[in-house]
């Protein structure tokens, strides 16, 4: 077999695989998500957060330079996965400022702080807390942001309510979402639920692929 027909035979798998993948992947598994809502397991977290989606799809670095954080601010992230987002959130509010790093799932947080420990990072609190329900104070944070997490949970606009709660009034949140994810909701979804929870769009940022939306309080 020549090098061309070998080139050719691969580049046919691989485009096979990519199809069946958006049919079968993306097809099936939003039909799937949207009747069976349960936490993503801990162990899928760590797979989603890998070199590829950090380097080409949604770079950590260029996520947090989008959130306008400063130095000892407070910060929640929900659903904090593996904590690259985390970590380089963390980087940019140090030495003072913390972040919370909260998630419903003990396997996930037990991962996050093998990182920490090992990584010697000192301003991430892994935290067992419901998005539902934070136990964080009326108007105590500085900024939010969830990766990909809020379409997973049930009620997202209860979630932005709570989110609201605890906000200073010139806080910001941070929504990223990414298409390949089954839970992927339009901008235009994310928008509206935003707006019912009362708050109001700041920026956007990226492509129908990738975005990323700040909110700040309606009115503040
Ligand atoms: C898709 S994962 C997050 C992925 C990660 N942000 C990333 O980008 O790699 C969503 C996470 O949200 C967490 N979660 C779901 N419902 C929650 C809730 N009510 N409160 C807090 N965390 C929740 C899940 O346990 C899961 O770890």
């Amino acid at each position: 077999m020549s090098i061309v027909s070998y080139i050719l035979v691969i580049s046919k798998w691989v485009l096979i695989v990519i199809l069946a993948w958006l049919i079968l992947g993306q097809t099936v598994g939003r039909i799937i998500r949207h009747f069976i809502k349960y936490p993503i397991p801990a162990f899928l977290t760590r797979l989603i957060d890998n070199p590829i989606r950090r380097k080409f799809i949604q770079n950590p670095e260029i996520i947090a330079d989008r959130m306008q954080l400063n130095a000892g601010m407070t910060v929640v992230e929900i659903g904090p996965g593996k904590g690259s987002y985390t970590k380089a959130v963390a980087k940019r509010v140090s030495p003072d400022g913390k972040v919370y790093a909260v998630d419903i799932q003990e396997a996930v947080l037990k991962y996050l702080k093998q990182r920490i420990e090992r990584e010697k990072i000192s301003n991430i609190v892994p935290m067992l807390d419901d998005a539902y329900n934070f136990s964080f104070g009326d108007g105590s944070i500085d900024r939010i942001f969830a990766i990909g997490c809020l379409p997973e949970i049930p009620d997202p606009v209860r979630v932005l309510c709570e989110c609201r709660r605890i906000l200073k009034p010139d806080g910001l949140i941070s929504l990223c979402e990414l298409f390949p994810d089954p839970d992927y909701p339009r901008r235009s979804t994310e928008k509206r639920w935003a707006e019912e929870a009362g708050l109001e769009l700041r920026q956007q940022f990226g492509t129908w692929f990738t975005y990323q939306l700040n909110f700040g309080k309606k009115g503040d």
